[in-house]
């Protein structure tokens, strides 16, 4: 058993953490929309969210119109899921409220510090997690679409996105249509260090890379991938868009 399944029994004991838990992504919607009001409740617990400094450097773009959304799902490489979907919402780093509110203060416009992008990221996928675990939730299913940067210049010209906005990933969200596997997660020894780093031991790698095959295996969307260090390597090496340093520095992110 894997330790992501022992410690399944652990959030029995609180609805949150078995909540957290069982998250799987999900790509298949029922024809079935999502109320108004549940998902401004959704975005409310993505500004729960703690942020750095508490700017809340983040905007997020709901995309309703049909034509927007095909445009999206082809240049996010062809993933059908984002037309499905009950809703997609576009998760931007936004340091525009930020600049203007430096601007008011007389403390000078935001310059392009690295600190700041990040800060801006770091705020937007914190708020986009509280989204999607909401969701979760309340039985409605998502997933992160990343593939909206294959294209992000096509991505942030549909959705009008000005200087100092940044479109970092989008979500699907719905009711889902299916129960994907949870997927294994790596051992917790490789991922959690006592007082100084470690790289992860040999074993424990070879031991996920077999639990990854099998679950692999399992799947039939997934068979062509052989274990985890090979699709990390095949998802990392052939997805490198080299165009996003020039995006970031062209909407005023990472210029120093
Ligand atoms: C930032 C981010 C971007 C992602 N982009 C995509 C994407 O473009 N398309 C997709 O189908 N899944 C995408 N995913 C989902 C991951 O593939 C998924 O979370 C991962 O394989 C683990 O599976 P799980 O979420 O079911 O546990 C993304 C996830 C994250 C966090």
């Amino acid at each position: 058993m894997s330790e992501d399944k022992k410690s399944v029994g652990v959030g029995a004991l609180n609805p949150v953490i078995a909540q957290q838990l069982a998250h799987r992504s999900v790509r298949a919607f029922r024809d079935r929309p999502i109320e108004p009001e549940l998902l401004e409740t959704l975005v409310r617990c993505g500004q729960a969210a703690a942020s750095s400094s508490f700017i809340q450097a983040y905007s997020v773009v709901r995309v309703h119109r049909p034509a927007v959304r095909k445009a999206i799902a082809e240049a996010a490489g062809g993933q059908p899921w984002i037309e499905r979907a009950a809703e997609f919402l576009v998760f931007c780093a936004d340091l525009r409220r930020v600049d203007a509110a430096c601007r008011r203060s007389q403390r000078g416009p935001v310059e392009g510090y690295s600190e700041h992008g990040v800060a801006a990221i770091v705020d937007v996928a914190l708020m986009a997690q509280n989204v999607l675990l909401a969701a979760e939730s309340v039985g409605l299913g998502g997933v992160f679409i990343g593939g909206i940067r294959n294209e992000i210049q096509i991505v942030a010209d549909l959705l009008q996105l000005p200087q100092l906005v940044v479109p970092v990933f989008g979500m699907c969200l719905g009711w889902p249509a299916d129960t994907p596997d949870i997927k294994p997660r790596m051992p917790l020894p490789m991922v959690l260090h006592q007082d100084e780093y470690q790289d992860a031991p040999q074993h424990l790698v070879a031991q996920y890379d077999a639990e990854m095959a099998a679950y692999y295996r399992s799947r039939s969307a997934t068979q062509k991938l052989s274990d985890w260090s090979s699709a990390t390597a095949t998802a990392v090496q052939g997805k490198k868009r080299a165009h996003m340093l020039a995006f970031l520095q062209q909407q005023g992110f990472f210029r120093r």
